[in-house]
């Protein structure tokens, strides 16, 4: 990348998650696109990454160097108590601003702790980014809904600093947004920041028309600016991708094809169609929502029993409410689809309640005839191009729930409205029918377009745009 160099010794990130947690004197990497993407800069610019962990944990060193076996930079925890974790993690981050941005609103839950919790940890955070950015020009680069109020604290202490927020999930219409009780602080909070990312441009407009209705706040929508009390923030979409190549080599290797081979004989799949999802247990990705269209796929379309099996990967998340309640949901769902169905040898519905490794996703996503993706609202869903990266035979087929940001950043896609659950059903089976050329000639397009615009070009365009600050 050409903008390692550019950056040594001067990147800052923060998450909430650590990339690399440690166990038994061991590092291991965190799974997921951002610490993929992200660790090589890191590792070439020597920088910080700021992420919290659980106080009392045994972590003597707050500041060590990772990975423990090529130690290459610096992981500054910020240990963060139970009880405030309760608070800003699960309560303010996941019981109120995740339903709010995800358009859930009757998931939203709020303890006035909650709030005094994440301005609390928000603080904390800046504590750590403020004694790591000892040295002039550091660009810090913030990530996600869980840091909205921390280039706040940290500018009040180093107007200075080059501050910057990616906004991983949705933003919501102005119409949502007002119910958030403190949606004022909320949005001065990420005005402290020089640069905002967002997904999508549709994402992009609703934060600056929240910005727009509730502080009145200078909007230029057309070059993306903000003006709020002397300080000017960029508004720009950044659609996140992954990391293309990786996913194309291991779902080549050697290794994905036994892989792929063993769960076909396993789950007796060989010789069926294979449908498939990958999901965390979040009620936002509409699993519920799928199991029902398969409900009415085989209940209308009956020539498909014991033809078509259905793979649903579901990873346990948050373990809080009302993850728990919505993990019970989903397993009487299949359980009540599996019995209606359900022949000798033949279920409609593979149910693996763990998470999975990218080596065995590649070789799923590679196998599988047909990608399902229903969530209500999602920020982009990575599952959506690691799918295509992965789909080396050009023989499958991806559809997106159009409440996807990935529906607008996967060309080649099928587009479903989860709502229409019949529709969906219909919409499976067309995709199925569908003649291999044009499944050819969809997944071309897609795999061009993900190819190019891949997790490094994401963190490029970010690390370039950042550069343009004054
Ligand atoms: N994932 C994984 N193992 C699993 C299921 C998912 O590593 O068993 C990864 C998946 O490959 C993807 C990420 O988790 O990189 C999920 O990202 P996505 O954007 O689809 O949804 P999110 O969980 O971030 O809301
Ligand atoms: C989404 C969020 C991330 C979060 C991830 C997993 O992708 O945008 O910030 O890390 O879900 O959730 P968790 O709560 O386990 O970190």
């Amino acid at each position: 990348m050409k903008n390692r160099r550019l950056f040594r010794n001067r990147l800052i990130v923060v998450s909430n998650r650590e990339p690399y947690s440690l166990k038994k004197g061991r590092s291991e990497k965190s799974v997921g696109g951002l610490v993929s993407a992200l660790d090589p800069v890191m590792r070439a610019s020597k920088g910080v990454w700021v992420a919290s962990t659980p106080a009392g944990r045994g972590v003597k060193d707050r500041r060590i160097m990772v990975p423990l076996d090529d130690p290459s930079y610096t992981m500054r925890l910020v240990p963060v108590t139970r009880r405030d974790m309760d608070d800003y993690y699960h309560g303010y981050s996941n019981r109120l601003l995740w339903p709010l941005c995800h358009i859930t609103l009757d998931k939203i839950f709020l303890k006035q702790s909650y709030w005094e919790g994440y301005k609390k940890v928000n603080s904390l955070f800046a504590d750590a980014v403020v004694e790591e950015a000892q040295r002039k020009g550091v660009f810090v680069w913030l990530q996600d809904y869980h840091l909205a109020l921390c280039a706040r604290y940290v500018r009040e202490r180093r107007p200075d600093l080059k501050l910057s927020l990616f906004w991983h999930i949705p933003w919501p219409p102005y119409d949502v947004f007002r119910a958030c009780p403190q949606k004022r602080e909320i949005l001065e909070g990420m005005l402290a920041n020089d640069l905002i990312g967002f997904q999508i441009e549709s994402f992009k407009r609703n934060f600056m028309r929240c910005v727009d209705m509730e502080l009145g706040a200078g909007i230029d929508v057309k070059e993306g600016f903000i003006h709020w009390r002397g300080h000017s923030t960029r508004v720009r979409a950044f659609p996140i991708s992954v990391d293309y190549e990786w996913f194309e080599n291991a779902a080549r290797s050697k290794r994905a094809e036994r892989f792929a081979r063993r769960f076909m004989r396993e789950r007796n799949l060989s010789g069926r169609i294979m449908g498939l999802s990958v999901d965390r247990l979040d009620y936002t990705k509409g699993i519920i929502k799928c199991i029902e269209a398969l409900d009415a796929f085989f209940e209308k379309y009956p020539e498909y029993r014991e033809r078509f099996t259905f793979v649903q990967v579901a990873v346990p998340t948050r373990k809080a409410e009302p993850y728990l309640s919505y993990m019970e949901q989903v397993r009487s769902k299949v359980r009540y689809l599996n019995e209606k169905y359900s022949t000798r040898g033949w279920r409609p519905v593979e149910y693996i309640e763990k998470r999975l490794g990218h080596e065995d996703l590649a070789a799923l996503y590679r196998a599988a005839d047909i990608v399902v993706i229903t969530s209500v609202y999602d920020g982009m869903n990575l599952v959506a191009k690691e799918y295509v990266a992965s789909q080396v035979d050009l023989k499958g087929i991806l559809l997106v729930s159009e409440f996807a940001g990935a529906a607008e950043d996967v060309p080649g896609s099928i587009h479903i409205n989860p709502y229409d659950t019949e529709g969906c059903a219909d919409v499976i089976r067309n995709a199925i029918e569908t003649e291999p050329e044009t499944k050819r000639d969809l997944l071309k397009v897609a795999r061009e377009y993900i190819k190019e615009y891949d997790i490094y070009r994401w963190v490029e365009g970010i690390l370039e745009e950042m550069k343009e600050i004054r």
